[in-house]
């Protein structure tokens, strides 16, 4: 049986840390700030908002949740954006993705202040981080390698195959694992053999977008399997292909008509060594990555 990675636990434990660090600063008449921009009506943007900023009342983190609406101009975003560079009492900017289609987004992730990039998706940051400078990291790879590092799996070495390449999960994934002393291989929809790389794995991780993507085929026997992807599927004849005969998934799939698939087909999972379930697995560990993110934010801004 393969060993289950628990994102949860591994979340809850993180957060305990942060808690700590925001009471240190409590001490000195400090408060982390996090300004969440929320734009819209896209549902699981605002289910992900609402958590990240409960997230922050349980730490106790000052939050303030700004909802511009759907019709906001790109000219609108950035003088916000502007505003809240500005704020004193904000150490981090989080500007919750997608943003309807008349907003430059890049324009506005490059206005956010490198400092306060909680998101890590700024330039400076990507290049900080790939330079080996002190930066503000994406969050979701960020706690990938926390996942492995607090469960005890051994990356220096490791041949590491992360599949997606991404701005904001595939490539800090790779070079984050590379940090590792991983030997790292990013793959994408041009690699030629997907199979026999991925099966070269002793870490994949798979960042591509794609329900069920990693078949058992792809994966080689013991191999640690991180599973980045979050795919809701409410179709009868695909929710088959993955989770015909489980009860448990069979239950959720008659209460709320969906269920949410990995990148990975379960039944992958199965040749793995351990691997991460979704839901409760990666998912979990962006929210506390953010809170660990706004609090080193305004550690360094404050000079701590
Ligand atoms: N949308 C989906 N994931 C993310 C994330 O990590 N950060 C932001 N800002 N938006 C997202």
């Amino acid at each position: 049986m393969a060993r289950i990675l628990d994102g949860v636990a591994i979340a809850a434990e993180i957060k305990q840390e942060v808690a700590q660090q925001v009471k240190a600063m409590a001490a000195r008449g400090l408060r982390p700030g996090l300004a969440a921009v929320l734009v819209g009506n896209v549902p699981a943007s605002q289910i992900y908002v609402r958590s990240k900023v409960r997230s922050c009342e349980e730490l106790g983190i000052y939050s303030d949740l700004i909802t511009p609406p759907e019709t906001v101009s790109t000219d609108e975003m950035l003088k916000l954006v502007d505003e809240l560079n500005g704020r004193d009492e904000i150490d981090g900017i989080l500007i919750q993705l997608p943003l309807p289609s008349q907003v430059d987004v890049k324009a506005l992730l490059d206005a956010v202040a490198p400092a306060k990039d909680v998101d890590g998706f700024h330039p400076v940051n990507a290049g900080r981080l790939q330079a080996g400078r002190p930066a503000l990291a994406p969050c979701t790879p960020a706690g990938v390698i926390e996942i492995l590092k607090r469960s005890g799996i051994a990356m220096a070495g490791a041949n590491a195959v992360v599949v997606g390449r991404s701005d904001i999960v595939g490539k800090p994934a790779a070079m984050l694992l590379l940090h590792q002393n991983a030997t790292v291989t990013i793959c994408h929809s041009k690699t030629r053999d997907l199979a026999a790389v991925t099966r070269q794995a002793d870490i994949l991780v798979a960042a591509i977008g794609r329900p069920g993507f990693i078949t058992p085929d792809m994966v080689k026997p013991g191999a640690t399997v991180i599973d980045v992807g979050i795919n809701r599927i409410a179709d009868r004849a695909q929710f088959d292909r993955f989770f015909r005969g489980n009860e448990k998934r069979e239950a959720a799939f008659a209460k709320h008509g969906s269920v949410i698939v990995g990148d990975v087909h379960p039944a992958a999972f199965q040749v793995a060594g351990a691997y991460t379930p979704v839901p409760g697995g990666v998912g979990r560990l962006t929210i506390a990555m953010l809170m660990a993110n706004t609090v080193q934010a305004a550690r360094m801004r404050r000079g701590l």
